[in-house]
């Protein structure tokens, strides 16, 4: 809808958008618009509108944003209108109650709804954040007894009060007792790099729940990334075994991520919600508040590649949405850490993250200095 101006109500008519004469400007949508608008809105599941069609607050012009906002009203979708404008449109129309959710910061909610960070936000967050964060140490295939020992010290003298931060090391199973002994009664927790699903029996070569609860450990990574490439451990394996560490009363660190070749092809977010099915069959909301969670881009472990804050950021927001969805509101309550090269010089950035709760580390945690100065991450 055309006219030569706002105030020019009665020079108003429709044309296609390309027949707009040059003293012409557009002031509303037309009902054709408002039809295609419509139909697209009528089969949308989520809906994010910013910015009213024309110029609502002149009832001349305001017909194709009442149209628009009745079709995002009525849908069945969630719907999320940002902006001012957007949302005195929706007042105008006395639509607010059938809006899933009305802000009034319009360019700044998209920004937080695609992942970045907004001091004023964050800063709220900081202070309702009740997920300590955990800095957790996977000492992968390192260190001997003696050399376990040196390093479990190490840690124990520099880590002073852990209130803060939930500190785990997970060093190889012959070193875990040695370990244990060295962290005892320090509030470091101890956890196991692998385990069997089975209680006990014949399984040759391999540690139960119960050997790792007499070893001292608390927790027990699954799933890693080197377990599932190398040794075929499949997301059923990781079901099998989270559900024989919740039962001991242990806590899993549950691992997933996509490679290289699933993130170029846009499939990482597939992957890692297959990844989370999977491991997550049959559990409930109640297990799911015991189970902390490992993001690792498989293409950023080991090769000092690592994800920005930002990417690292959109797939922990996406991993706490698809359990919103499957589990409810304890998902806000989870903490999932990031890992893949995470170092001194780039832990700070990432647990700035809202949805960054901490990181599991492989070689930066070798050396108590650098592990040190990741568990002292300065916001
Ligand atoms: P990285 O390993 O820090 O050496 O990349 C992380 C991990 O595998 O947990």
């Amino acid at each position: 809808m055309v006219s030569s101006g706002i105030d020019d109500a009665a020079g108003a008519r429709i044309v296609p958008a390309d027949a707009i004469s040059d003293n012409e400007m557009g002031l509303d949508i037309g009902p054709q618009t408002v039809a295609r608008y419509a139909e697209i809105i009528r089969s949308a599941k989520t809906i994010l509108w910013n910015g009213p069609m024309g110029v609502f607050e002149k009832d001349a012009f305001a017909a194709g944003t009442i149209s628009i906002a009745k079709a995002v009203a009525y849908s069945e979708a969630i719907s999320i209108v940002g902006g001012g404008e957007s949302a005195a449109a929706i007042a105008k129309a006395e639509l607010e109650k059938m809006i899933t959710h009305v802000s009034t910061g319009g360019g700044a909610s998209l920004a937080l709804l695609s992942g970045h960070v907004l001091p004023g936000v964050a800063a709220l967050n900081d202070k309702l954040k009740t997920r300590t964060p955990v800095i957790a140490g996977n000492w992968k295939m390192h260190n001997t007894w003696s050399e376990a020992r040196a390093l479990a010290r190490a840690i124990r003298k520099g880590v002073g009060d852990t209130a803060r931060v939930e500190v785990v090391i997970a060093p190889p199973f012959t070193a875990l007792p040695v370990a244990a002994e060295e962290i005892n009664g320090s509030g470091v927790t101890l956890a196991a790099q692998n385990v069997h699903w089975e209680d006990k029996g014949a399984f040759t070569g391999e540690i139960s729940t119960a050997m790792l609860k007499d070893a001292g450990c608390g927790m027990v990574i699954l799933g890693h990334s080197e377990r599932r490439q190398y040794f075929g451990e499949t997301d059923e394996l990781v079901n099998r075994k989270a559900r024989a560490v919740l039962r001991a009363g242990l806590q899993p660190i549950i691992c997933i991520g996509e490679t290289l070749s699933e993130r170029e092809s846009g499939k990482h977010e597939e992957t890692v919600s297959k990844q989370l099915a999977g491991g997550l069959d049959g559990l409930t909301d109640e297990d799911l508040l015991r189970i902390i969670f490992a993001y690792e881009p498989v293409w950023a472990i080991g090769t000092g590649r690592t994800a920005s804050p930002e990417t690292a950021q959109e797939m922990h927001g996406f991993i706490r949405g698809w359990l919103f969805d499957k589990f409810g509101k304890n998902a806000g309550a989870v903490r999932i850490l990031y890992g893949g090269s995470v170092k001194p010089d780039n832990i700070d950035a990432l647990m700035r993250q809202p949805d960054i709760d901490g990181a599991l580390v492989g070689g930066a945690c070798l050396e108590a200095e650098s592990f040190l100065r990741i568990i002292r991450f300065q916001l």
